[in-house]
């Protein structure tokens, strides 16, 4: 969904080769036919990020299928948590750190061995967030999630950068899908007020906006750049 599905098309777009990997099977199935249909080549993997075994299949299917790992986004994410520390759940916070950050270090793990293989580089994208950066109100479990990704990007980058597998960190603000919606929804905020209060824009960002930046990522363009948190977050950091 969201930014996923949207980053899977562009990239289709630029003629790269795409795995779409989530545990939503309908879905996922649905947006590798849709990119298959308009001319894009791409197949559907199911993979629980929080599942090592799944994760080593998904790195394993794409080299069966393609032969190769180029490009990596690490972009699967649960729904935030809702409520102070003082309240935590223990079984949410698990299952949060689990996917959001667990998950990240584990496809991050198949993926860097693989282009190890190749011995000719390659570019991961940790999707982490304007959280990973500023707190939130009562999302601590989401907030330690996503610091921790940059944590992990950083310390990729530190090891791997001389075999040039570049690894980065996208922090998007917020952007308009359906995990925002939710959340939204949930907390019954007005998302007019609320998009000018997150970004000097004055609105969520779209989708391929952050696409975008993975694609910049993921290209030649950004040769240079390894273990770096990129803000696609209409200036909120820097208010
Ligand atoms: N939407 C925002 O405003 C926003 C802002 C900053 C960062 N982010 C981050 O961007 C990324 C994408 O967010 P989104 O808004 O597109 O979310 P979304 O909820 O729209 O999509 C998330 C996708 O992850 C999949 N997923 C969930 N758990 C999984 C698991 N265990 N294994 C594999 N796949 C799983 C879902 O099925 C879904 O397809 C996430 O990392 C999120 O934290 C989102």
């Amino acid at each position: 969904m969201g930014m996923g599905a949207a980053t899977a098309e562009l990239f289709a777009k630029a003629k790269a080769k795409v795995v779409i990997a989530d545990i939503n099977k309908e879905l996922g199935q649905k947006q590798a036919d849709l990119i298959n249909e308009n001319g894009g080549d791409a197949i559907f993997v199911y993979c629980d990020v929080s599942n090592e075994q799944d994760v080593e299949q998904m790195v394993k299917k794409t080299v069966e299928k393609y032969g190769r790992l180029d490009v990596a986004i690490n972009n699967a994410a649960r729904t935030p948590d809702d409520k102070p520390i003082a309240e935590l759940d223990e079984k949410e916070f698990d299952s949060l750190i689990a996917i959001d950050l667990k998950g990240v270090a584990l496809c991050m793990k198949h993926e860097i061995r693989q282009m190890l293989a190749q011995g000719e580089g390659g570019s991961i994208i940790n999707i982490s967030s304007v959280s990973g950066i500023r707190p939130q109100p009562a999302n601590p479990a989401y907030v330690a999630a996503k610091h921790g990704v940059i944590g992990l990007t950083k310390c990729g980058a530190l090891d791997y950068s001389k075999y040039n597998i570049r690894i980065n960190a996208i922090a998007p603000g917020a952007v308009d899908t359906p995990m925002l919606r939710g959340a939204l929804e949930h907390f019954n905020i007005d998302p007019e007020p609320y998009a000018k209060q997150l970004s000097m824009l004055g609105r969520f960002a779209q989708s391929e906006e952050i696409a975008h930046a993975s694609l910049w990522l993921a290209s030649d363009a950004s040769s240079y750049v390894t273990g770096a948190t990129i803000p696609v977050d209409g200036g909120y950091t820097a208010m």
